[in-house]
This record gives structure tokens, C-alpha cells and sequence, in this order.
């Protein structure tokens, strides 16, 4: 064993037997519900909505986004046609919903709003499609769940603004052609690697969302606390910032967590030192990992004696799908150098070691030079 325990910090337990965790039925997929998941949670949804950027310019960060974004939305704008099909793609709580929201202020458009799995047979596209102003959008959520049918449904009416539409069934079957008024199909998902060929092909537009550095998740938060009239310091800013992964969702759910807290136990404002005791008290981690992003870095430390270790294995390990593991979570752990990815697999870096409190094995510890260059070397 190359990984000796046990680990130092508090808050490890966690991961153990995750009593808090709901969804032990069948333990299949468990609902991740912690305070720092990236995801959508229950309690998120109303404030959210007040909380979304309306404008491309209120909307903080990813200004290589925006910017093209911006040079689009005129160009389209001057010359009077539909903006080219948009897919936006990234981890979830980033803000693809809000941009393609946002966008159809931007053009003045009207916008109508489903996702992959809800869409069942060719004729929900149909009325969602037939009903749409001129230079509308249509936005596909979870677009990679697109059912195959209506996958091929939907390329025509990307491709020549045209559906065929089916009568009747078995011999009987007669298709016609529908003209439909130009519009823009603004596509989102985190799971771009799951998106076919040819319906990645069908979008002039691509862009990817990437997480926040502190200082624009600062801003952010700076905002939200000002759109919900809380009275927050820069300091109490950016340490929520710093334990939001990267991830404006979080950020703002830390936020009111935070509220409550100050509230309850200081005079209201968030100074630093509130948003401090207020995010400890509420077990969130200081470096800003989730309960998922722990239980990836221990099966490699533990299980994997650090790695180098294949994305199946380690899938199989932490009971995720291959797929969700490299595009969800691997790129915020090897963003802020937790993980590399190096030719023979997943390695756990040394800063992942500290963050758990476990020593360096010995094979390693000494090789700050060039034999750790070599372990760790970066292969993209
Ligand atoms: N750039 C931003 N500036 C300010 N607030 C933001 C920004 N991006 C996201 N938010 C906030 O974060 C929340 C989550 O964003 P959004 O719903 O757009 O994420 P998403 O990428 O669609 O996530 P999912 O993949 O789960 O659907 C929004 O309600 C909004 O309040
Ligand atoms: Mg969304």
C-alpha cells in the first residue's frame, strides 16, 4: 500500500458511509444533494430565475463567449435573419440556460424552451417548431438525449427550415413537407462528447463554457447578494467565491446559505469572517471540491495507489459513467491541478495528497524534478 491513512482532515467521514446522502434505495445513481453540487437542487429554482443575468451585458465573465456572442447577435440583428443554431456546452451551473435565455432578449425574439427527454415522438417538435415567431429560438436542453427519431426529425428543419410530417401509419402512410418561418435552435449540454455527428455539424455556433476564476465568481456573488439586498463585503465575496467550484450555481447557493447564517448569528452584513465560520459550519470544503470530486481523488489515491489509472477503472470505482467523469468532473480537478492526465492514465497529484491529509508515497516524494516531470507529465 502506497497510500497510508488515515487522513487528517475532518469532514473525511463523509465519504464512508454517506449517512446524509439521500437515495440509498438500490444505490444505483445516488441524487448528489450537497450544498456544493454543481447540479440543479430543489431549492435553487426560484431564486435562480431572479437571479439570471437578463442582458449579455450583466452576464459576468466568459467574455470569449460573450464576445462572439455579441458580434452574432448583430451581424444577425443587421441583417435581419435568424441567428445561426447555437449548441452551448460545459459543466453543469455555468450558465448555458442563461445564455440562450439571455439571448432571445439580445435578438427580441420570442423563445420556447424543452430538453431531450422530454421530447417523445416527432409531433411534440412539430407544434413546439410550427408555433415559433419568425426568428425564434427553440431551446433543446439535455440535447444529447435527443431520442434518434427525433434527431432525424430535426435536421431537415435545422438544414431547410422544413419537417415531413407523417399520417396515418403502416401502408397507409402518407408525408408531406412543411415550410417552417426561419428560427434559431439553441442547443445545451454538458455531455458534448455524447452529441452525434451530424447534429454537431448542424450548429454554426459552438461555444464552451469554462469555470470561473474567484475573482469573477466574486463578482457574481457580489451581484446576486445585491439583487437580494444582502449586505456583503468584498472579503465575505470572494471567500465564497473561492469555495464555489468554479461554478456561478454554487456560488449563489453558498450565498444565501451564508445569509442565513449571518442573519442568525452576526449583525447581517457578510464580512469575511462570517462567510468563513458561516461555509465551515455548513461542511463546505475550503478548496472548493465536492463530494464527488473527494470520492475521485481517494479511489486513486487508496484504491489506485495514486494512479496511473484507466478512466474505467476508476469509473467503475467511484460508480460513475466513464463518460460524465471526463467531461463533468475530471476538468475542474485537473484545472486546479488535483489530477493530470498523463499517457497511462489518471495520476493523483501531489496537491490532492495534502488536500486529504495523506503522505506522499516514498517512490514519489523525493522526485520533484525530473522524475515527477516525467510521472506527471502532461499529455493534454
Ligand atoms: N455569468 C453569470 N453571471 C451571473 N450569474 C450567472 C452566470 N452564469 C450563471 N449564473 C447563475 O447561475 C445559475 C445557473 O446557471 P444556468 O442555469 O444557466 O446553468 P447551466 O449551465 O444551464 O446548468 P445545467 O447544465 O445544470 O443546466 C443561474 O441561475 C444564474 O443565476
Ligand atoms: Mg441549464
Amino acid at each position: 500500500m502506497t497510500a497510508p491513512g488515515p487522513p487528517g482532515r475532518s469532514g473525511d467521514t463523509r465519504n464512508q458511509g454517506d449517512p446524509g446522502d439521500a437515495g440509498g434505495a438500490g444505490g444505483e445513481t445516488r441524487p448528489r444533494t450537497e450544498i456544493t453540487t454543481p447540479e440543479a437542487i430543489e431549492s435553487d429554482e426560484r431564486p435562480d430565475a431572479s437571479l439570471r443575468p437578463q442582458r449579455l451585458d450583466e452576464f459576468i465573465g466568459q467574455a470569449r463567449v460573450k464576445e462572439s456572442l455579441s458580434v452574432f447577435v448583430e451581424a444577425a440583428l443587421g441583417r435581419e435573419e435568424a441567428l445561426d443554431h447555437t449548441l452551448f456546452y460545459g459543466p453543469p451551473g455555468l450558465g448555458k440556460t442563461t445564455l440562450a435565455l439571455l439571448l432571445a432578449g439580445e435578438l427580441g425574439v420570442g423563445i420556447k424552451l424543452t430538453s431531450g427527454p422530454v421530447l417523445e415522438k416527432p409531433g411534440d417538435l412539430a407544434g413546439l417548431l410550427t408555433n415559433l415567431p419568425p426568428r425564434g429560438i427553440l431551446f433543446i436542453d439535455e440535447i444529447h438525449r435527443l431520442r434518434p427519431v427525433i434527431e432525424e426529425f430535426l435536421y431537415p428543419a435545422m438544414e431547410d427550415y422544413r419537417i415531413e410530417i407523417r399520417l396515418g401509419d403502416g401502408p397507409r402512410v402518407e408525408t408531406f413537407s412543411m415550410k417552417l418561418e426561419r428560427f434559431t435552435l439553441v442547443g445545451a449540454t454538458t455531455r458534448f462528447g455524447l452529441l452525434t455527428a451530424p447534429m454537431r455539424a448542424r450548429f454554426g455556433v459552438v461555444e464552451r463554457l469554462g469555470y470561473y476564476p474567484p475573482a469573477e465568481l466574486a463578482r457574481i456573488v457580489t451581484r446576486s447578494a445585491g439583487l437580494l439586498d444582502i449586505p456583503i463585503t468584498s472579503g465575505g465575496a470572494e471567500e465564497i467565491a473561492r469555495r464555489a467550484r468554479g461554478t456561478p450555481r454554487i456560488a449563489n447557493r453558498l450565498l444565501r446559505r451564508v445569509r442565513d447564517y449571518a442573519q442568525v448569528r452576526s449583525e447581517g452584513t457578510i464580512d469575511s469572517a462570517t462567510a468563513e465560520k458561516g461555509l465551515t459550519l455548513l461542511n463546505v470544503d475550503e478548496y472548493g471540491l465536492d463530494e464527488m470530486d473527494a470520492r475521485v481523488l481517494k479511489a486513486i489515491i487508496e484504491t489506485f495507489e495514486g494512479g496511473p489509472v484507466g478512466l474505467a477503472s476508476l469509473a467503475v470505482a467511484v460508480g460513475e459513467d466513464a463518460g460524465t467523469l471526463e467531461e463533468v468532473y475530471e476538468p475542474y480537478l485537473i484545472q486546479n491541478g488535483y489530477m493530470q492526465r498523463t499517457a497511462r492514465g489518471r495520476v493523483a497529484t501531489r496537491k490532492a495528497y495534502e488536500r486529504f491529509g495523506y503522505a506522499l508515497p516514498s517512490d514519489r516524494a523525493g522526485s520533484e524534478g525530473g522524475a515527477q516531470g516525467a510521472l506527471f507529465g502532461d499529455d493534454g
